[in-house]
């Protein structure tokens, strides 16, 4: 696990960037924190880090982005989700495995995620700093700014 203090949004997408370097293109990258809190922002520089940069924004109606960089990106929004049906119905489950996805509001399907994860949460601290804590990202340590 590892603790990142972000003073600003600039260096929250810097910190995805950073991740997207240590990835492989099959994980799911589980994003907990509240509105405001930089989940969109945090996808944003990992799109960045992919070769992605067409305006990602938050999928709040289209529950899901899809984005083809150096691997498929697949942005999830799930704030509108609040049971298995309605997940099921999203095709989360066909997304596995052909792509990184990276999923906001992960707090209302946490008991559907796969044990094997990349977990982000974002804690607002001020108007623009944020705790970033992430977990099973094995390799990041040994990506240094
Ligand atoms: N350190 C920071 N990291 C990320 N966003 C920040 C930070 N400081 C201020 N912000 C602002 O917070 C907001 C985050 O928005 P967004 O990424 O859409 O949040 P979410 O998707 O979690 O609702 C933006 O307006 C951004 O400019
Ligand atoms: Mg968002």
């Amino acid at each position: 696990m590892f603790t990142y203090l972000s003073g600003s949004e600039a260096a929250t997408e810097a910190l995805a960037e950073r991740l997207s370097r240590t990835l492989k293109g099959n994980e799911v990258i589980a994003l907990f924190g509240d509105l405001g809190a930089g989940k969109t922002a945090f996808t944003r520089g990992l799109a960045r880090g992919f070769g992605i940069q067409d305006g990602v924004s938050s999928p709040t109606f289209a529950l899901v982005h899809e984005y083809e960089g150096k691997v498929p990106l697949y942005h999830f929004d799930m704030y509108r989700i609040n049971s298995y049906d309605d997940l099921y119905s999203t095709g989360f489950f066909d997304y596995m495995d052909n792509g990184v996805m990276i999923i906001e509001w992960s707090e209302n399907i946490e008991t559907f995620l796969p044990e094997k994860r990349i977990t982000v949460r974002i804690r607002t601290l001020s108007e623009t700093q944020r705790e970033i804590t992430i977990e099973g990202a094995e390799k990041l340590e040994d990506f240094s700014d």
